[in-house]
C-alpha cells in the first residue's frame, strides 16, 4: 500500500522529497546522502508507474477463481499468446519438412542421368536453404511467446495457490505438513513451468511434424507408405502405451516422495534447537537419507522406464529403415518408384523417429506437470472447513454480547472435547477461564473467535450465530492473542501495526507504553526500526507477548481474546500488564485464558472449565465461597507462593 501510493504519487523521484526526510513513513532509512541523489532520480525517472493494488480478497472465491484447474484454462486467460504460440508451432513444423520433398524434387527432376537441369537443382538449393533459415526464425520468436506464456500462467497459479491457502481453515493447516505445502508451490509449481516453457510445444511441434511426414509420405507413395506404416506403428504403439503407464505411476510416486523431502526439511529446520539439544543430528541424518533415498529410487525407476523405451525405439525405427531398403528398392528396381522419392522416405522416416527420443523426455515433462496439475488441483478442491454462507451478513459494530447454546465440539467430532457448553458473556464484561491443562479453554476462544465451528449448538455474537456472518467483519471487531504469538520478520513498528495498518506513530507510541515495552524500545539501537527476526527469534518469549498485546490493543478491537497472553512474563511485567489490561478492557468484552489465578481474579466472571463443560461460573469471591474446584485451585495458588491480585 505504501509502496505502491509513494511510487505512484511521487513519480519522477518526489517521494524522498529531500535528503532525510525517508524515515517519516516508518521505514528504517536514514535517508539518502546527496551525492547519490542524482543516481537515484536517474533510477526513478525510468522506473515504471507502480499504479495501486486494485487486488480484493474475498473470503468465498468467486466464479473464476472456484473453476477446475486445468492446463486448457490456464491457457486459456492468455489467449493471444496462445493463438501467437500454436500458429509459429504449425510453421515450424511445416517448414521444418519441405526438406526431403526438395531432394526428392532435385534427384528426380535435376540430376538424373541425361536429364541435368542445373535451375531446378539450385532453386531446389536455395528453397531448402529458405525454410531451413524461416524455421530457425519462427523457432526464435515462438521461444519467446512461450516464455512469456509460461512466465503469465505460472505467476497466475502462484497467486491462485496462495489465496486458496489464505481462505483455507485452521484444520487444514493442522493436518497438513508445511513442507507438503511448499512443494507444492514450489517443486509443482516449477515442474508446471518447465512444461509450458517447452514441453508443450515441443509435444505439438513433434506430434505434428509425425502426422506431416505420414501424410507426405502417402502423397508420394501409397504402397511405401503403407508398408512401412503397418510394420512399424502396431510395434511402435505397444510399447508406447507400456511406456505410458508405468511412467504415469512413477511420477505421481515421485511427486508424493519430493513433498516427503521438503516437508522433512522444513520439520528440521523449523525444529533444530529440539533437534540439536535432544542429540538428534545422527538419527535426523538417518531420517533423511531414507526420505531422499525413496526421492532416488522413484526417480530412479522413472529412468529406468526411459532407458527402456528411448532405445527401443531407435530399434523400431532401423528395423523400418532396413524394411524400407528392400520393399523400397525393389520398387525401384520394378520402375515403380523413383530414386527420389525412396530417399525423400529415408530422409522421413530419420525424420519420424528422430523426435521420438525428444518426445520422450518431452513425455516425462508432460507427465511430470500432469501430476503436479493433479495434485495442485486436489489442493485447490479443498474447501475450507469454516467459510462464509454465500448470503453471509457484515456484522455491525458490536456491542460484545457472546452467548454459547448448547455448544458441543471434538477436533475430531467422534471424541467432543466440550459437551453441551451453555455461557452468555454480556457485553463489556471480561470473563476469564480457569482449569486443568487440556480442559478446553484455548478450545473455547477459538470457538468464539470461529477458528472452528461447533459440531453441535451455535455460538451468537450481539445476537447473530457466528456462522452467519462474513468472517472479515468479525475478525476485524475481534482481538486475539493466541498461546503461541507469532511475529514476522520486519520491524517492530511494522508488527505492532499488524493489525491495523493504518495506525499512526503516536497511537504505537501510546500501545509501547500501555504494554510496557518501552524499556525494550529504549535499549534498541534503532528502537522501534530494529528488525526482528523471522519468528521473533531475536526477542525473549515475554517480549514477543508483550508485542503481541501492543498488536492487539493497537487495533482496537470490540471483542479481545487472550489466551495466556501473560504466560511468559516475570511478575513487574505481569503487574504492568495488569494495569494495563485494566484501561484496555474498559468497555470492551474480553475472554481472558489464565493459568495465574492472579490475572483471572480481575475479570468480572470467573469460568472454569474441565471434563469438558464448564463446571462453576461467578465472581472471584463468589467462587472462594462457594468452596468448590476454584476454591481448591486458589488454595494451592497461594499455598505455592501465588499473588492474590486483590491483596
Ligand atoms: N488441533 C487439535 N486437534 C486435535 N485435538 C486437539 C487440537 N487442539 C487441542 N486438542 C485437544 O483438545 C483438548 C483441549 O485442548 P485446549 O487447547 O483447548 O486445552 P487448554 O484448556 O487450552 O489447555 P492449556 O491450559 O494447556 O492451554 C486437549 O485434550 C487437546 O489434546
Ligand atoms: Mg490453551
Amino acid at each position: 500500500m505504501a509502496w505502491g501510493g509513494g511510487w505512484g504519487g511521487g513519480g519522477g523521484g518526489g517521494m524522498f522529497g529531500g535528503p532525510h526526510t525517508g524515515s517519516s513513513n516508518g521505514l528504517p532509512f536514514g535517508g539518502i546522502p546527496t551525492e547519490l541523489m542524482n543516481g537515484v532520480n536517474k533510477i526513478l525517472a525510468t522506473e515504471p508507474e507502480h499504479p495501486a493494488s486494485d487486488l480484493a480478497f474475498t473470503q468465498l472465491p468467486t466464479p473464476d477463481e472456484a473453476r477446475r484447474l486445468t492446463l486448457p484454462l490456464l491457457l486459456s486467460r492468455h489467449q493471444g499468446l496462445f493463438v501467437w504460440g500454436s500458429l509459429l508451432t504449425i510453421l515450424i513444423a511445416l517448414f521444418g519438412q519441405v526438406g526431403p520433398a526438395l531432394v526428392s524434387i532435385a534427384i528426380d527432376h535435376g540430376m538424373l542421368a541425361g536429364h541435368y537441369h542445373l535451375d531446378i537443382v539450385l532453386w531446389c538449393a536455395a528453397a531448402y536453404l529458405g525454410s531451413a533459415v524461416s524455421t530457425v526464425v519462427a523457432q526464435r520468436i515462438s521461444a519467446v511467446v512461450q516464455g512469456k506464456l509460461a512466465s503469465y500462467i505460472m505467476r497466475d497459479l502462484r497467486i491462485l495457490v496462495f489465496t486458496h491457502l489464505q481462505r483455507l481453515s485452521l484444520d487444514f493447516f493442522t493436518e497438513e505438513k508445511v513442507g507438503v505445502l511448499m512443494s507444492r508451490m514450489t517443486s509443482d509449481i516449477e515442474n508446471l513451468q518447465q512444461l509450458l516453457q517447452d514441453g508443450i510445444t515441443t509435444f505439438a511441434q513433434q506430434g505434428l511434424t509425425m502426422i506431416i511426414i505420414v501424410a507426405v509420405m502417402f502423397s508420394m507413395n501409397v504402397t511405401l507408405a503403407l508398408w512401412t506404416l503397418v510394420l512399424v506403428v502396431p510395434i511402435l504403439t505397444l510399447l508406447t502405451i507400456w511406456f505410458h503407464r508405468r511412467s504415469e505411476a512413477g511420477y505421481v510416486r515421485s511427486r508424493d516422495a519430493i513433498a516427503g523431502v521438503l516437508s522433512d526439511l522444513s520439520e528440521s529446520l523449523y525444529g533444530i534447537r529440539v533437534v540439536t539439544a535432544n542429540n538428534r543430528q545422527r538419527f535426523n541424518i538417518n531420517n533423511h537419507r531414507n526420505v531422499v533415498g525413496n526421492y532416488r529410487d522413484t526417480n530412479m525407476y522413472t529412468g529406468r522406464i526411459n532407458a527402456t523405451y528411448g532405445p527401443a525405439t531407435i530399434a523400431i525405427g532401423i528395423l523400418g529403415q532396413g524394411l524400407l531398403l528392400g520393399i523400397g528398392g525393389s520398387m525401384v528396381i520394378s520402375h515403380h518408384m523413383s530414386v527420389g522419392v525412396l530417399i525423400a522416405f529415408f530422409l522421413y522416416l530419420n525424420r519420424f523417429f528422430g523426435p521420438i527420443q525428444l518426445l520422450v523426455q518431452q513425455y516425462n515433462l508432460l507427465q511430470q506437470g500432469r501430476s503436479s496439475i493433479i495434485k495442485l488441483r486436489e489442493l485447490l478442491a479443498m474447501h475450507p472447513s469454516v467459510n462464509e454462507k454465500p448470503q453471509a451478513e457484515t456484522l455491525p459494530r458490536l456491542d460484545g454480547r457472546f452467548e454459547f447454546r448448547n455448544v458441543t465440539f471434538g477436533y475430531d467430532p467422534a471424541r467432543p472435547v466440550l459437551t453441551d457448553v451453555n455461557l452468555t458473556i454480556e457485553p463489556g464484561q471480561s470473563i476469564a477461564f480457569v482449569g486443568p491443562t487440556g480442559a478446553g479453554k484455548s478450545t473455547l476462544a477459538k470457538l468464539a473467535t470461529r477458528f472452528y465451528d461447533p459440531t453441535d449448538g451455535a455460538i451468537f455474537l450481539d445476537g447473530h450465530d457466528l456462522r452467519d456472518v462474513t468472517l472479515h467483519s468479525l475478525r476485524s471487531q475481534l482481538g486475539v492473542v493466541p498461546q503461541e504469538p507469532f511475529l514476522f520478520a520486519g520491524t517492530l513498528r511494522s508488527n505492532l501495526r499488524f493489525g491495523r495498518p493504518e495506525a499512526t506513530d503516536e497511537e504505537i507510541d501510546e500501545a509501547v507504553d500501555l504494554v510496557g515495552l518501552r524499556d525494550l524500545v529504549t535499549r534498541l539501537p534503532r528502537g522501534l526500526d530494529t528488525v526482528v527476526h523471522e519468528r521473533g527469534q531475536t526477542l525473549s518469549a515475554g517480549e514477543r507477548q508483550l508485542l503481541a498485546l501492543g498488536r492487539a490493543f493497537l487495533a482496537r478491537p470490540r471483542v479481545l481474546v487472550l489466551d495466556e497472553a501473560t504466560s511468559s512474563l516475570d511478575l513487574q511485567s505481569e503487574t504492568v500488564i495488569e494495569r494495563a489490561l485494566d484501561r484496555i478492557l474498559e468497555g470492551r468484552t474480553a475472554i481472558l485464558i489464565a493459568h495465574r489465578l492472579t490475572t483471572a481474579q480481575r475479570a468480572d466472571r470467573i469460568v472454569v472449565v474441565d471434563h469438558g463443560g464448564i463446571v462453576e461460573a461467578g465472581s472471584h469471591r463468589e467462587l472462594v465461597a462457594l468452596g468448590g474446584k476454584y476454591a481448591g485451585m486458589y488454595q494451592s495458588w497461594i499455598d505455592a507462593g501465588g499473588r492474590d491480585s486483590a491483596i
